[in-house]
């Protein structure tokens, strides 16, 4: 399917131009959003649309039947092949009329959350899926709770409409009262499950009819003068009508407006009806994104924020995934580009280090295909293969010492020691388990007496998740035993202070894959006391990568 005509877009754009301050239109067309969803919802299925209208795969179920398993073009680990969920981050890049997304992929599950707030520090929005007969599920509130740390924009789709769902404003309760945002209808389903014909488009005055034969033809279109147009009589049958002229009534009168700020802010949610498996109301929710977007924003650093217009290229690492693509046993850092314009071959100073990096293989996401980037936009997200010098957390400039904030690794909640099957092995255990420290898989402390590694985790398929990769990237079986820990706390202070601290408490200290102490103990009694003793020392539960 070809790209779709892109109506209205650029006069959206043009008038958000005129909210100055005007952003390059490179960067001003560019969307870096991210989907959440409770698994199930249809976030693979949207997905799949989002891309075949971008153009970037041809046929629907291209995504599902390709690479057998997958369940994405997004998924590549062996464990997602086997259990079905998304366990790694990953991003896709396509056109859409005049605009580029670029869609970050979010882990599914919730034993990732770390993982997914890491993710969602890279986007400029989210889209949230809900199952129309299900309404907001566990996993839904979870993530919305991260979205809402950051104030992420947000754009509802509520799908699955042609099966019987729930009563429109009671799903609309719902969301507001569950997640404590406004919700503001851009769309208004007509009929439900069988009955199901399309919907109102409330924002630009259409009717949008769903096209149960084709599911993959993007709905047809009907422009009407307001709800009492007598074309009406003809597309849809009476009591619907009457129903929808009913319902479109309340909800102008009892439910808010969309304004755009309270949407840039997140209190307000814009939420389109669909049905995604039919392509229904997946363009008019691609259009909301083009429309009221938002653009790539500023970013968090120290010492001054980065503004996406700046001339002068930073990025920052929000993910870093090792072995991708089995066949070629490299380390892909995923950079999200916060200003300028980058171009294949640039020399960028790793703020971390000092040390400049020649960019010469940068790789963008286009659905399954990785294609050297010859350049890219603030808001863009390129792949840097390295060999373990880009860190979650990270930040590349043109030489200026400025360092993203606000990217957390936060304290596991599960400890367990590990060990290599093969004693003889330790050695490469050590590589290995140094190499997912640093994609951010685990936490990895090295006590301070003793042999052998503890790992964290924040849910207890993490450790699942890591045997099988180290069996399968390193060809080392595992064992994991239960640790005498059950906490892990940063220790940071005045140098005299924490030294006194390691040495009166050796047996509770362990080292990150950065060389900083950790405390480790199964009592919060220990952790007031630490605080006690030593005033000056802080023991902390998040610590900012950078
Ligand atoms: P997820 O990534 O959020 O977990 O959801 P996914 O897209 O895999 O969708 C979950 C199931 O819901 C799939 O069915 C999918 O076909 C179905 N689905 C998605 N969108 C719609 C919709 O608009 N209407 C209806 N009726 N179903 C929808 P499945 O049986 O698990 O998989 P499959 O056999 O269809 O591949």
């Amino acid at each position: 399917m070809p790209p779709l005509p892109a109506a209205g877009y650029i006069a959206a754009m043009l008038d958000h131009a005129s909210n100055a301050p005007a952003l390059p239109p490179e960067i001003a067309r560019r969307r870096t959003f991210a989907i959440i969803s409770h698994p199930d919802a249809g976030k693979t299925t949207l997905t799949e649309k989002f891309l075949l209208y971008g153009g970037a795969i041809q046929m629907a179920g291209q995504v599902r039947a390709k690479g057998e398993a997958r369940r994405t073009r997004s998924d590549f680990m062996q464990m997602e092949k086997d259990r079905g969920i998304s366990v790694s981050a990953s991003a896709m890049s396509f056109d859409f009329g005049p605009f580029r997304f670029n869609l970050v992929d979010t882990p599914g599950h919730s034993d990732f959350s770390e993982d997914t707030y890491r993710t969602l520090t890279a986007v400029d929005a989210a889209i949230m899926v809900i199952d129309g007969a299900k309404g907001v599920e566990s996993q839904t509130q979870k993530l919305f709770e991260v979205c809402r740390l950051r104030d992420l924009p947000i754009l509802t789709f509520c799908n699955k409409m042609d099966r019987e769902s729930r009563d429109t404003f009671d799903i609309i309760d719902e969301i507001q009262e569950n997640l404590a945002i406004d919700v503001t209808p851009a769309s208004w389903p007509i009929g439900v499950g069988r009955d199901f014909l399309g919907c109102y488009d409330m924002l630009h005055n259409r009717l949008e009819l769903m096209d149960r034969a084709d599911r993959n033809r993007v709905a047809e279109t009907v422009k009407i003068d307001g709800l009492d147009d007598p074309k009406l009589n003809d597309l849809i049958p009476p009591h619907l009508l009457e129903k929808l002229r009913e319902e479109v009534e309340m909800a102008r009168e009892l439910l808010p407006p969309l304004d755009h700020n309270a949407f840039l802010e997140g209190t307000l949610t814009p939420i389109w009806f669909g049905s995604a498996i039919n392509s229904f109301g997946v363009k008019e929710l691609m259009d909301g994104i083009a429309e009221y977007g938002p653009e790539p924003q500023p970013q968090d650093a120290q010492p001054r924020p980065i503004a996406a217009d700046e001339k002068k290229v930073m990025g920052f690492v929000f993910k870093v995934q090792a072995n991708m693509d089995p066949k070629h046993r490299d380390r892909v850092a995923f950079v999200r580009l916060a200003s300028g314009h980058f171009t294949r071959g640039m020399k960028l100073t790793h703020v971390r280090s000092k040390k400049t990096m020649t960019i010469s293989n940068p790789v963008l996401f286009l659905a399954a295909d990785r294609e050297l980037a010859e350049e890219a936009w603030a808001g863009d997200i390129i792949g840097i293969p390295n060999h373990g010098q880009l860190r979650i957390g990270d930040t590349l400039t043109e030489g200026e010492e400025v360092r993203v904030t606000g990217i957390p690794s936060f304290a596991p909640e599960l400890l367990q020691g590990v060990r290599a099957g093969d004693p003889m092995k330790a050695k490469h255990l050590e590589k290995a388990l140094m190499q997912f420290a640093e994609e951010g898989a685990a936490k990895v402390f090295k006590p301070a007496i003793g042999s052998g590694f503890i790992v964290g985790v924040v849910g207890a398929l993490q450790f699942e998740v890591l045997a099988s990769r180290i069996e399968l990237e390193y060809g080392l079986p595992v064992r994991f035993d239960a640790s005498q820990f059950t906490s892990a706390r940063w220790v940071s202070g005045p140098q005299d202070q924490i030294d006194q601290l390691v040495k009166a408490n050796t047996q509770h200290i362990s080292y990150d894959h950065d060389g900083d102490p950790v405390f480790l103990t199964r009592l919060q009694w220990d952790i007031d006391r630490i605080e006690r003793d030593y005033a000056g020392i802080k023991l902390s539960a998040t610590k900012e990568m950078m």
